[in-house]
């Protein structure tokens, strides 16, 4: 969370930082801040809010230089204030901080009883202190950097400035995510690819552990001992323009609208008449058709949900048991895990905290890890032995829309080419597989065509106090994850449930004109979901239901109906979800929230 840019080259450093900011904002968004070295030494701008309070600010106060750093910050310790908005000061070290110091409290202590003076209530601010105590000392700006990372514990990325230094800028990493890229006379460092994708593709990821001196030109890494080290220059394909809105009023509906295109291109390389392949699977399998007893996938969130749905079309296709953990559970518990199970950490950003620990876990004990993941060069790629990528393009919006449709269509993949290893997939079979994929661009393209139809059911659900998502099988996590939707941008309550569990205690929550949301396609479980609407309308909710084009059976009796394309069941949930993405955005949108950066969210959790 929160978002880190860094400059230094010939250019007036101040728009090149608030232009990266833009491009971080949706990382963290209750402060802003930048730090700028120039004629007259270190000039410092805060504000509390969003960005554009900052762009005020420097309106009016505006600050010049060639050479600086900036954070937008979603607070963890300390509340969002100007005091508490990054860049920290102390003396001639400035410094915006990525992640939690977890013995602050400690070096605190120690520091203000050696005379230091603090301003501000966040954990970040000891590392400055530390840094300006250990130059006071005699060290060299690289000598004190290592020595204060050697005091400090917990999760960080830093950009940092020796005002006495206006050539250099300062980086460390460790648990959060840090890149430079080089533009032929200008250093961008960034907490993300997006700020730098406009000047370059040419990007050196820091590893964890790593930290050094930035100039114009160059780079200089070091390990925690001092050793100098060679990180190789990466090529990152991703066009800056996806990161752009576009035209549209939203990242998030740019990329609902994003999906026949990125799913295309999920498809591209891994299917031919009768086969499909992931190469990243042989990786993992070496010579073997498929050495594990069985899968255990890890994440969190709306990965979590694609994972959930990922379950039952392993089983079924692959005939392999999965189990699904919340990473944030998995990794606080004592597990039993096969020896020969493949663990597949799902996350669009790569950077997500408790995934990257809970997948750790799994490589110290030996396991074999093959990743699902979105953001080249993330730091989950990095821990992977390989990575399904699954080519969604930057995804900007921090509810995640394009990124989940995609995980589904490379977990449909895996299953399929795991089917096809043990034999449980002949040619016939895979070559029907293969023709569904093939239509589903064309087919979510014809569902966002229509998708203009949900916005007078948004205009009712808005005014509803809380909705219900109900679904049997596979479209019971699409129904969860319709509702997370629902709630992260629009504020408003809503559950999913499996319909079988509703007489267990939900249906209690169904009173006169209750929403309730109900994936009825027609699958093995079909039957049983018209039970379940009807146990709901006899108790007076307004039934919207997602139905099979063509399925008659259910018009007079509820609300409203949505028709979704005829597929397969494990390609209806990947159709029955773009209606619930549109959904919720019209019901976020008619409520004026604001969709791409909901309150109390972030983009990437990189903290616990
Ligand atoms: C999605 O809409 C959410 N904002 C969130 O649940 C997200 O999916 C979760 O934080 C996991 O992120 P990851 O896929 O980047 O690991």
């Amino acid at each position: 969370m929160c978002g880190i840019v860094g400059y230094i080259g010939q250019k007036p450093a101040t728009p090149l930082l608030i232009e990266g900011l833009r491009r971080l904002e949706y990382r963290g968004y209750d402060s802003a801040g930048i730090a700028v070295i120039g004629g007259d030494g270190v000039q410092i701008q805060r504000a509390e809010g969003k960005l554009a309070q900052l762009e005020l600010l420097l309106r009016d106060h505006p600050i010049t230089g060639v050479t600086g750093i900036g954070h937008t910050r979603w607070a963890t310790h300390g509340k969002p204030s100007e005091t508490n908005a990054h860049p920290h000061r102390c003396q001639n070290v400035v410094v915006v901080h990525n992640g939690i110091i977890e013995n602050h409290d400690e070096l605190r202590i120690d520091l203000e009883g050696e005379g230091h003076q603090f301003e501000s209530d966040t954990d970040t601010e000891v590392v400055c202190h530390l840094i300006y105590a250990y130059l006071k000392k005699g060290c060299d700006t690289l000598l004190a950097i290592r020595k204060t990372l050697h005091d400090i514990r917990g999760s960080y990325a830093l950009a940092i400035l020796n005002v006495d230094e206006p050539t250099h800028l300062y980086v460390a990493r460790r648990g959060g995510p840090l890149v430079v890229g080089f533009n032929g006379g200008d250093a961008i460092v960034a907490s993300d690819v997006t700020p730098i994708l406009p000047h370059t593709r040419r990007m050196v990821f820091l590893e964890d552990g790593d930290f050094g001196r930035v100039s114009a030109t160059g780079l200089e890494l070091f390990d925690m001992e001092g050793t100098l080290l060679t990180r190789p220059f990466q090529s990152i394909p991703w066009n800056p323009i996806q990161a752009e809105r576009g035209g549209y009023k939203h990242f998030m509906l740019k990329e609902i609208f994003e999906q026949p295109q990125v799913i295309e291109d999920a498809l591209t390389g891994r299917l031919s008449r009768g086969r499909v392949t992931v190469k990243e699977l042989q990786e993992v399998c070496g010579g073997d058709d498929f050495p594990f007893d069985d899968i255990t996938i890890l994440a969190c969130g709306t990965s979590y949900h694609s994972g959930l749905i990922g379950k039952y079309i392993i089983e079924a296709l692959a005939g392999v048991r999965v189990t699904v953990d919340l990473a944030s559970e998995f990794r606080y518990r004592d597990t039993i895990t096969s020896e020969r199970s493949l663990v597949i950490p799902i996350t669009q950003s790569g950077e997500t905290a408790d995934t990257i620990a809970a997948t750790q876990l799994m490589k110290d004990r030996g396991q074999k890890v093959l990743a699902i993941c979105n953001a080249i060069g993330s730091t989950i790629t990095r821990l992977a032995d390989a990575t399904m990528l699954t080519h969604a393009g930057p995804e900007i919006g921090v509810a995640s829309t394009k990124a989940f449709t995609t995980q589904l269509v490379v977990l449909y993949l895996f299953a399929l080419d795991i089917g096809q290893r043990r034999g449980k997939l002949n040619a016939d079979v895979v070559v029907k597989h293969v023709k569904e994929l093939r239509r589903l661009p064309r087919q979510i393209q014809d569902l966002l065509e229509h998708g203009k139809r949900l916005q007078p059911l948004a205009r009712e659900l808005a005014e509803a106090d809380h909705a219900l998502y109900i679904g049997r099988g596979l479209h019971y996590p699409v129904a969860l994850e319709g509702a997370l939707k629902l709630k992260e941008i629009s504020y408003l309550h809503a559950e999913g449930f499996a319909g079988g569990e509703l007489k267990h205690g939900p249906i209690a929550l169904i009173d006169e004109g209750t929403p309730v949301i109900a994936m009825a396609l027609k699958d093995a479980v079909y039957e049983k979901m018209l039970s379940n609407i009807e146990e709901v309308r006899a108790r007076g909710a307004n039934v919207l239901a997602l139905v099979t084009e063509g399925d008659e059976t259910l018009r007079a009796k509820v609300h409203h109906v949505i028709e979704i394309p005829e597929t397969n069941p494990y390609l209806a949930a990947v159709l029955a979800s773009i209606p619930l993405q549109l959904l919720a955005y019209y019901v976020a949108d008619h409520k004026g929230t604001d969709v791409d950066q909901p309150r109390n969210l972030a983009k990437s959790v990189t903290v616990e």
